[in-house]
């Protein structure tokens, strides 16, 4: 149950992006309702991702938990196209980006059915990703991982 005064926040809240919304010109922020807008925009990937330590794979793809710093279609348990597993690529920031901008563009016959053409989105996502997951982010940015 909301009490009225948190019913009336919220409302505001409302009130307030969608304001800033038709204005036109808004922080990006606002169009997420003060939630952590890599969170929310990971939401779509979460329709075939898991992204947990030891979890078992998405409905169509991979567990992503432990990315950084990991070559490629090797999720162990997880059939990748034969493509993206002869690909040769390293997650790093760099590649994830270029990976999500179209994933097709790069690997055209990848299984994954989905882009972030949007730069701001994607660099949410990233962020989101790596804050996730910090310990192996740094861990893989000093290559102690193999
Ligand atoms: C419609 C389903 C779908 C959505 C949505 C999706 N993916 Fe994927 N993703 C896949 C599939 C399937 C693969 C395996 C690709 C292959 O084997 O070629 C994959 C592979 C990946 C890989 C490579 C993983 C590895 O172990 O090499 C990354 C990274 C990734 N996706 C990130 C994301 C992120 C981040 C999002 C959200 C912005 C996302 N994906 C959204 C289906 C999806």
């Amino acid at each position: 149950m909301m009490t009225g005064f948190r019913r009336i926040t919220v409302l505001c809240a409302v009130a307030a992006a969608l304001a800033l919304c038709a204005a036109g010109d808004q922080p990006a922020q606002a169009q997420y309702f003060g939630m952590d807008p890599g969170e929310v925009l990971f939401g779509e990937c979460r329709e075939c991702h898991t992204f947990e330590a030891g979890a078992p794979h998405g409905k169509k793809g991979p567990n992503l938990w432990g990315v950084f710093g990991r070559p490629a279609a090797t999720a162990v348990g997880f059939e990748y196209s034969p493509e993206l597993t002869r690909s040769g690529i390293v997650w790093t920031e760099t590649t994830l980006e270029k990976w999500l901008r179209n994933p097709r563009a790069w690997i055209p016959a990848t299984k994954m059915d989905f882009q972030v053409p949007n730069d701001e989105q994607r660099e949410y996502i990233l962020e989101y990703m790596r804050n996730a997951d910090i310990a192996g982010y740094m861990k893989a940015l000093q290559g102690l991982k193999e």
